[in-house]
């Protein structure tokens, strides 16, 4: 078996049990492949096995504890255990079935929407053993199209390639999913991520929930639409969405049409920092959901003021006893240091808010104790005085 030796620098890694190891921790190398399955050494001992990288930062993930272990049955136990824990936590007709470290196939996603799979890794070995992976998803899930989803700025960063391409089975990589009553219209090939936002199933939910009959919405940065249609079809007479992406809007256009609501919404196409500027009109409900503003940790000072002027001019538009709904996907933003910057912003907002809504990611999207960067969501819901 071809075998990756680490440092011993790599041992308080191994021993808190992150699946990814990062190649400043190798050592050397016996017969090892980059790409390749291999057993891990760590001293004289072998930890597990895994893939051996070798690309960009990445030097081996870790697959499994045992050592001498065939890939293809390694790979498949761990989507089977995946998949029982959807059946569990996720019965739904979409859902993310794998997520990384959370099903200890470190390196890989794997979103369901209904008929449609779409697979995306970061993974040298993934990229290689992807027939592993097409084979247990056909046997199992018998989806009419498995799509590969392998467009992420990070594999561009690592040197792997970039691709959308079929991997399997046939028609459009397009799906119609179902959300509690809402159905979405899923662009797979040109959506961001891998078509949807899958993460904020539980928060669309709660705020279907939480809305009375006539509220007006503003959804801003609303992407396909999600927030602003459950907020449609649990009564709201009114949303205005903002959005810069033009495929986004198309989508969500369509998304207002096939759920009856179309006549209900206004959608600016633009920048969200300009529309608030402008805008002298106050909502019931304001969803600020923004991409990943600290896209890094050296981003922390520019990117809390960014979060910080956003929150406190979303709650200026929200009318006295409404909702504020805000969201970070940032990792680099504790929980508590959200919640502490929602505090100031409200307040430099001239509000009193009371939180009656506090979670992160839909429950498919499973984390291990130590894999805090798999926690990256956090959204509240705030009442506003
Ligand atoms: C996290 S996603 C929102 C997901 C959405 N709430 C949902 O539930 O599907 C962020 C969205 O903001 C858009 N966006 C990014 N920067 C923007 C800006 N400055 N103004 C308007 N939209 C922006 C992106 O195109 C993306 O669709």
């Amino acid at each position: 078996m071809p075998a990756v030796y680490l440092k011993e620098g790599a041992r308080r890694l191994v021993e808190a049990g992150f699946l990814t190891i990062y190649s400043k921790w190798v050592d050397y190398t016996v017969g090892a492949v980059r790409g390749g399955f291999a057993d891990i050494y760590l001293g004289d001992e072998c930890i597990g096995s895994g893939f051996y990288e070798d690309i960009g930062a990445v030097g081996v993930r870790i697959l499994s504890n045992e050592c001498g272990v065939d890939p293809r049955e390694t790979i498949h136990g761990a989507l089977d255990r995946a998949l029982r824990l959807r059946r569990l936590l996720a019965p739904w007709d979409s859902y993310r079935l794998v997520n990384a470290e959370g099903d200890f196939l470190p390196g890989l996603v794997i979103d369901v929407y209904s008929d449609v799979v779409v697979v995306q890794t970061s993974s040298l070995g993934f990229d290689r053993h992807l027939d592993i992976v097409v084979d247990w998803v056909t046997e199992h899930l018998s989806p009419r199209l498995v799509f590969l989803k392998n467009d992420q700025r990070s594999r561009r960063e690592a040197g792997l390639p970039v691709e959308r391409r079929v991997l399997k089975g046939r028609g459009p990589a397009e799906a119609r999913i179902r959300e509690g009553q809402a159905k979405f219209w899923v662009d797979v090939e040109h959506g961001q991520k891998t078509g949807f936002f899958l993460d904020q199933r539980i928060n669309r939910l709660k705020l279907g929930k939480l809305v009375w009959s006539g509220a007006s919405i503003l959804d801003l940065y609303s992407y396909t639409g999600g927030f602003a249609i459950h907020a449609l079809l649990a009564g709201a007479e009114k949303a205005v969405l903002v959005e810069e992406s033009p495929v986004a809007v198309k989508a969500a256009e369509k998304n207002l049409a096939i759920n009856g609501v179309r006549d209900k919404a206004k959608i600016v196409v633009g920048r969200v920092e300009d529309f608030l500027r402008r805008e002298l009109e106050k909502y019931d409900i304001v969803v600020a959901d923004p991409p990943a503003l600290i896209p890094g940790r050296e981003h922390r000072g520019s990117g809390i003021n960014a979060y910080r002027r956003l929150y406190e001019a979303a709650a200026r538009h929200v009318k006295p006893g409404g909702l504020l709904v805000a969201s970070s996907c940032s990792y680099f933003l504790r929980q508590d240091e959200f919640l502490q910057l929602l505090g100031r912003a409200v307040r430099s907002a001239g509000r009193e808010a009371t939180v009656i809504w506090m979670h992160g990611a839909s429950p498919d999207h499973v984390s291990r104790p130590q894999d805090d960067f798999l926690r990256y969501l956090k959204v509240v819901i705030m009442r506003l005085e």
